[in-house]
């Protein structure tokens, strides 16, 4: 499978905007209103996006940010330090769930993020119950490291990848 990551270009925003309406998505990333928003008003500085391509297909996007000191200590996450990398990720087309496409991609971001050494670990916020999330995630080297309350979300477990975890997972 090869996966890729593009930019997003104004013309993939449609694409995008479907991806946000799927139940498969929604269930996860909440009413596709506010995604819509952010995804036509992205916010300034620390955040990064990209368009997930497998075998030439555009299939899925994937995010990534600093989170604020603010987000994460109303996550009860005091000890994790800004300067961590945060990913989400959806696979939009439902049919190319469950194909490695996911992992994949989590990889790519995961191994870029970590290539900079001021990004001590990277994270996942997956909920509880998103076991195709948070395997996928420990397929791209991240492990399950707490349970806690990701506010307004929900019971979430942390995944995290640290740098020493870049190879032999799973
Ligand atoms: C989570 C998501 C990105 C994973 O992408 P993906 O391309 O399906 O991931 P992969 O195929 O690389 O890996 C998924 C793994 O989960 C497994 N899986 C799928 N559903 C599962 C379930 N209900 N229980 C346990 N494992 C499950 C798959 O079998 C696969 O593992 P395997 O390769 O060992 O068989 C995708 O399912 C998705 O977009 N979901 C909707 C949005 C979402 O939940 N985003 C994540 C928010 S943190």
């Amino acid at each position: 499978m090869k996966v890729r990551l593009l930019d997003v270009n104004s013309a993939d925003l449609p694409l995008i905007e479907g991806w946000l309406r799927a139940d498969h998505v929604r269930r996860y990333w909440g009413a596709p209103e506010e995604n819509t928003r952010l995804l036509h008003e992205p916010p300034a500085g620390g955040h990064w996006r990209a368009l997930i391509e497998a075998e030439g297909r555009k299939v899925g996007l994937v995010l990534w940010q600093h989170p604020t000191r603010q987000e994460l200590d109303e996550a009860g996450l005091h000890d994790v330090p800004e300067s961590v990398i945060d990913i989400d990720i959806m696979i939009g087309e439902a049919a190319e769930n469950g194909r490695g496409v996911g992992s994949a991609a989590i990889r790519l971001v995961a191994d870029n993020a970590l290539a900079d050494p001021a990004v001590p670990f990277a994270i996942a916020a997956s909920a509880v119950d998103n076991r195709a999330s948070q395997r996928a995630f420990a397929k791209a080297g991240f492990r399950n490291d707490r349970e806690f309350d990701d506010v307004p979300s929900g019971r979430c477990v942390l995944m995290v990848r640290h740098r020493q975890r870049l190879e032999g997972a799973t």
